[in-house]
């Protein structure tokens, strides 16, 4: 089939070359023309494992293309542009009404919209009106996206389920078409209309940020009783009714998602009349941890003003350059606040890219060791596989972290074997 996917942003990127790996022919729309440009010569303009290599390929057999404007014969459009959300959840919904007023300015009638930007509940229908009030005609169906960063391709190809909100079976039909190599590995295909399928996705990720935020909480408490956090997780995790899945404890959850879906949930309750409890309490929750983490720091090392403190991990999680929201930039930002001098580093942000209040007291390296230059401590913020193989004995032997204390939010080392090389180090619900 051919298809359009519409903001090639991380979710775009994916869904174009999932859809290429699936055997359709696929094009790619943005209106940023230098990520088109990247995109087309290289490099990729966002870190995602394996999709360099899989668009070279799919671009050599003519499966992918990249532009900043539509085909003539374009009539399936995915649309994956961003919906950002301000602080009381209200979600800006101009790109995606952008989106598609390009789009109706050339296609004819009998179009299918297939919206995987996530969206407040509605937000489907009420783009058939808006279609209706323009006087043309076409089908538009929720098709919410669940892959996560890191992990976005190999999500997009074996997805938990796919949800297709549609109200008429035509479209249904093309969907199945479409989805069929995925249908034919047996994942759940979900039928139903638009605005549950919205709220699938908003509701989904609202349970998981609960379930985050609920395990932090646990974590303080065990810091109090001495409880083991990991055996906590476990002894949680192995419950089937609950899972292993989202259960490590962290510096509070970030990113471009998570907060944003909460925030425009909670909105939802509050515009349709109901009381929502549940999510306010999360959003808080959230917030306060990374002031209580901020605090703990600062307890450890006896104050913070004016000490250098290196930071690993400046993405909301590992595998993606992506710093959006990220836990990282919320505790950097209280650190400074306190006048601590930040060294920060961080395998693939793209640092020119974050902005900070107090610019003179951050700096980026390139290389992990150089970041420990004159640190009082080294945090370890992200847990990127990197961490657990930096030669921590060589940096002990040399001296390169003044007051030899790790303080690691994600309890990626090994405990023993750092203490035994002479570190203090200060982990989740243990010490933080
Ligand atoms: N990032 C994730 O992990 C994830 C997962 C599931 C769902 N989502 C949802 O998917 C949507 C996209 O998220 P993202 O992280 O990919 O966003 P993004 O900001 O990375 O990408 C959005 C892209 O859309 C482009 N764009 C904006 N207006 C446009 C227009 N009128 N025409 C063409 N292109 C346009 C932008 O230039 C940008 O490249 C959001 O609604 C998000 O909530 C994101």
């Amino acid at each position: 089939m051919y298809i359009t996917v519409v903001g090639i942003g991380y979710v775009g990127l994916i869904t174009a070359v999932g859809l290429a790996i699936l055997g359709h022919t696929v094009h790619g729309v943005d209106i940023d023309a230098q990520k088109i440009a990247d995109l087309l010569n290289g490099p990729c303009p966002l870190y995602e494992k394996n999709v360099q290599k899989k668009i070279n390929y799919l671009y050599a057999k003519k499966l992918l293309h990249f532009g900043t404007h539509y085909r003539r014969h374009d009539r399936i459009f995915f649309l994956t542009v961003g919906t950002p959300a301000s602080q009381d959840g209200t979600i800006d919904l101009t790109p995606l009404y952008a989106a598609i007023d390009s789009i109706i300015a050339f296609v004819p009638n009998g179009a299918l919209f297939l919206i995987k930007s996530t969206v407040p509940v509605g937000t489907s229908r009420k783009i058939v009106h808006y279609l209706r009030e323009k006087n043309v005609c076409h089908a538009v169906v929720s098709n919410p996206e669940f892959l996560r960063e890191g992990n976005a391709l190999y999500d997009f190809l074996n997805p938990d389920r796919i949800v297709i909100g549609a109200d008429n079976t035509h479209c249904t039909a093309i969907l199945t078409k479409l989805y069929q190599p995925l249908l034919n590995k047996k994942i759940p295909f979900l039928l139903t209309d638009p605005t549950t399928a919205e709220l699938i996705k908003q509701a989904s990720n609202a349970f998981l940020a609960n379930k985050i935020a609920l395990l932090n909480e646990l974590s303080d408490l065990c810091v109090q009783t001495k409880a083991d956090l990991g055996a906590l997780s476990l002894g949680i995790g192995l419950d089937k009714r609950i899972g292993e899945a989202y259960l490590k404890g962290g510096p509070g959850f970030g990113g471009s998602c998570l907060p944003k879906d909460i925030r425009s949930l909670s909105r939802s309750f509050h515009q349709y009349g109901i009381a929502s409890h549940i999510l306010p309490a999360v959003i808080t929750a959230n917030n306060h941890r990374f002031t209580y983490i901020v605090n703990r720091i600062t307890a450890i090392l006896g104050g913070i003003k004016n000490k250098i403190i290196a930071l690993y991990g400046l993405t909301f999680k590992a595998d993606t350059d992506d710093t959006r929201g990220s836990p990282s930039l919320s505790i950097i930002e209280l650190l400074l606040a306190q006048k601590a001098i930040i060294h920060g580093y961080d395998p693939k942000t793209k640092y020119d890219l974050l902005t900070y209040n107090e610019k003179g007291s951050i700096k980026f390296f390139s290389n992990p060791e150089e970041t420990l230059c004159e640190a009082e401590a080294l945090i370890i913020a992200t847990e990127w596989d990197m961490f657990q193989n930096i030669d921590f004995e060589k940096i002990k032997t040399k001296g390169m972290l003044k007051s030899n204390i790790i303080i690691d939010l994600r309890n990626i080392l090994n405990k023993n074997l750092i203490q035994q090389q002479g570190f203090s180090y200060y982990c989740l619900g243990r010490d933080i």
